[in-house]
C-alpha cells in the first residue's frame, strides 16, 4: 500500500537533546509529510526557529502572538490539521503538563485541542525518569492512549550514565510509521474480552471480591481496537475509564459475566478472558444489610460457573485466550487450565512477582501455547503486553487460517 503524505505537529521542549529533532524533522520533512514545528519557551534556548522554518518552509510556532497570520487561533487550527502530534524530546515539565491537562503554551494547548494520536519519545536526567511522579504521569498517559518511543541507556549530558537519553531518530520514526500506518490486522474481526473482578454479594453492602483492577482487560480491548476490531468488553467494578469506542458493558457479579459473554459469544471471532472471576459465590445472599449477632457467622459457598470452561466446550471457529494468575507452579497450573478449558493460548502470570499481576500498571507473563511452546515475556507495562498478546494470537494457525 503507498504511504500518503500526512500532517505532522512535532513539539520540541527544552534539554539538550532538543537539537535532535532537527534530525527526525528533516527526515519527516524528506518523507513528504507536512511538518508544523512548535518550540516551547524553554527549547529556543536549546535550538532557533529559523532552523525548523528553513527545514520544513513553514511557519514555525513559538508562544508570541502573530496577528498578521491568518489561523485565528493556532493551537486549534494545529490540532485539528495533525494526524499526529509528536513531542520530541518531551521534557519531564511537559509531561507531567499534560498529565494533569495543564494548556499554559501554544503547545500544551495543542495537546488537548487535538483529537490526533499523541507520540512522545521523554528525554531528561535519569533520576527525573525514574521518579515516582514522573513515572506515575507516564503510566497514566499510557492509560489514556498515548504513545511512547522509551528513552535509552547512555551516558546523559549531566554526565550520569542511565536511562534518559532521546530514542535514536530510526526509533521514533518507526513508531510514526506504526501509528500513520496502523496494523490492522483486526480488521473485520470481533473480539470479546473481560476484565476486572466480579463481586458475589454477601447483603446489599459487603460481597467476595478480589483485587483485579481491570488494567489488564482495558490494555487489550484498546490495543484490538487500535488494530481495527470490534471491540466488546464486559468488565467488573473498576475505577479506570474504559477505552473509547469499544463496546462496553459493566457487571458486576460472575452470573452476570457469563450471561453477558454467553451473549456475544457466537458473533465473537477471538476472546481473551483477562477478568478475575469469582470461583466461589456465598450460599445465601441477604436481602437486607446483615446484623452483627454474637458468635461467629458461618458462610456457605457454592461454585460459580466457570465461563472459560463452557466457552472451550462450545467452541466453534473461536479462538481462545485465557489467562492464569497463580501463585506457585506457574507453567504446570497453567498448562493444566490451557488443556482442561480447550484455549488456543494461555497467558500465565506469577502473581507474586512484584511489578505483576493485579492492581499494578506492569505485569510479567509467559505465553503457553498448545503445542508446548512457552514465551516469555520481561516486566512490560500493561499495554505493552497486551500488544504482545495479540501479535501472538495473529500467529495462531487458527487466525492464519481464517485471513486466507
Ligand atoms: O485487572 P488487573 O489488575 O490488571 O490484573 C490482571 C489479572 C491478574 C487479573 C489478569 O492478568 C489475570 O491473570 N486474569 C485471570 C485471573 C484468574 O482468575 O485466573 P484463574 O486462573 O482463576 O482463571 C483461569 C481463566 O479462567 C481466566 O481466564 C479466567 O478469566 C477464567 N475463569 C475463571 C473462573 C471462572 N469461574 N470463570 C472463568 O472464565
Amino acid at each position: 500500500m503507498e504511504k500518503s503524505s500526512k500532517t505532522i505537529i512535532v513539539g520540541v521542549t527544552g534539554g539538550i537533546a532538543a537539537y535532535k529533532s532537527v534530525e527526525l524533522v528533516s527526515s519527516l520533512v524528506k518523507l513528504g509529510h507536512e511538518v508544523h514545528v512548535i518550540l516551547t519557551k524553554s527549547a529556543q534556548d536549546f535550538i532557533t526557529p529559523l532552523t525548523f522554518q528553513t527545514i520544513t518552509k513553514q511557519h514555525v510556532w513559538l508562544d508570541q502572538l502573530n496577528l498578521d497570520r491568518e489561523e485565528y487561533v493556532p493551537h486549534v487550527d494545529l490540532g485539528a490539521k495533525a494526524d499526529l502530534v509528536v513531542i520530541a524530546p518531551a521534557s519531564a515539565n511537559t509531561i507531567a503538563k499534560i498529565t494533569w491537562g495543564l494548556a499554559d503554551n501554544i503547545l500544551t494547548s495543542t495537546i488537548l485541542a487535538t483529537k490526533a494520536p499523541i507520540l512522545l519519545a521523554p528525554a531528561m536526567n535519569v533520576n527525573m525518569y525514574q521518579n515516582t511522579v514522573t513515572q506515575g504521569n507516564l503510566n497514566r498517559l499510557k492509560e489514556l492512549g498515548c504513545y511512547f518511543v522509551e528513552p535509552e541507556e547512555g551516558i546523559l549530558a549531566c554526565g550520569v550514565v542511565g536511562k534518559g537519553r532521546l530514542a535514536a531518530t530510526s526509533k521514533i520514526l518507526e513508531a510514526i510509521d506504526r501509528i500513520l500506518y496502523p496494523n490492522l490486522d483486526f480488521l473485520g474481526k470481533t473480539v470479546l474480552i473481560t476484565a476486572g473482578g466480579t463481586q458475589e454479594a454477601i447483603d446489599p453492602v459487603r460481597y467476595i471480591g478480589n483485587r483485579s483492577s481491570g488494567k489488564m482487560g482495558f490494555a487489550l480491548a484498546r490495543e484490538a481496537q487500535r488494530k481495527g476490531a470490534r471491540v466488546i468488553l464486559v468488565a467488573g467494578p473498576t475505577h479506570i475509564e474504559p477505552p473509547l469506542g469499544v463496546e462496553y458493558f459493566p457487571i458486576v457479579s460472575s452470573q452476570e459475566m457469563y450471561d453477558k459473554v454467553l451473549e456475544f459469544y457466537s458473533i465473537s471471532d477471538i476472546v481473551l478472558m483477562a477478568a478475575a472471576v469469582a470461583d466461589y459465590k456465598p450460599t445465601i445472599s441477604f436481602t437486607k444489610k446483615h446484623k452483627k449477632e454474637s458468635g461467629n457467622l458461618v458462610l456457605g459457598l457454592q461454585r460459580t460457573p466457570d465461563i472459560l470452561f463452557e466457552l472451550g466446550q462450545n467452541k466453534k471457529e473461536q479462538i481462545l485466550v485465557g489467562f492464569a494468575a497463580e501463585t506457585e507452579d506457574l507453567l504446570a497450573n497453567a498448562e493444566a487450565k490451557l488443556n482442561k478449558k480447550n484455549l488456543d493460548l494461555i497467558v500465565a502470570n506469577d502473581i507474586t512477582k512484584p511489578g505483576a499481576g493485579f492492581n499494578s500498571d506492569t505485569n510479567i507473563v509467559t505465553l503457553v501455547f498448545p503445542n508446548g511452546k512457552k514465551v516469555a515475556l520481561p516486566q512490560l507495562h500493561k499495554a505493552d503486553i497486551a500488544a504482545k498478546i495479540l501479535d501472538a494470537v495473529t500467529e495462531l494457525p487458527l487466525f492464519k487460517l481464517k485471513k486466507q
